[in-house]
């Protein structure tokens, strides 16, 4: 079974992911090319609902693969998502706070996500507790990257 990366957006999955497998899958990539256009524009065009449903409907594909999986930070939203994540032996939680997040998210211009452009930092941080539940629930393994350079996260992993 391969490792699986979870964690809220700005965590460092895709990072971390191309790290410990070059060939990694990164979900959000799987779904941009499945729904043709970029994620922000599918959240605004159809709604966050209808992206969850298809987060919904790939992640089981996606886990029976060989390669290292780097998840969206939204998967834990589903209960079937948690379902099936509570049962793969190997999900990694990268942990951080939530202001090291929101930095790192708000000066991402590269990767300009739906929920920030939509939400208020309040309301950002409401989910984010939320989520945080679920993350731990379903990880395996839980690490602090807060502070923490790319290569002492996957020596902690290995
Ligand atoms: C989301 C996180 C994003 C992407 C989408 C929704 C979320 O992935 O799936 O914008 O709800 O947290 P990253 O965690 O890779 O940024």
């Amino acid at each position: 079974m391969v490792k699986v990366l979870i964690g809220f957006m700005g965590s460092g999955k895709s990072t971390i992911a191309a790290l410990l497998d070059p060939d990694f899958i990164d979900m959000d990539s799987v779904l941009k090319e499945k729904i043709g256009m970029p994620i922000a524009d599918f959240f605004a065009q159809k709604g966050e609902a209808a992206f969850r449903e298809m987060e919904e409907q790939t992640l089981d594909q996606l886990l029976k693969k060989e390669q290292v999986l780097s998840t969206g930070g939204g998967v834990v939203i589903s209960p079937a998502n948690r379902v099936l994540l509570a049962k793969h032996r190997d999900v990694i939680y990268l942990k951080a706070d939530f202001d090291t997040l929101y930095e790192r998210i708000a000066s991402d211009s590269k990767n300009q996500r739906p929920l920030f452009l939509n939400k208020s930092r309040k309301d950002l941080k409401a989910i984010f507790k939320e989520r945080q539940v679920w993350y731990e629930e379903v990880a395996n393994q839980i690490i602090d990257v807060t502070g923490k350079t790319p290569i002492e996260i996957i020596e902690e992993i290995r």
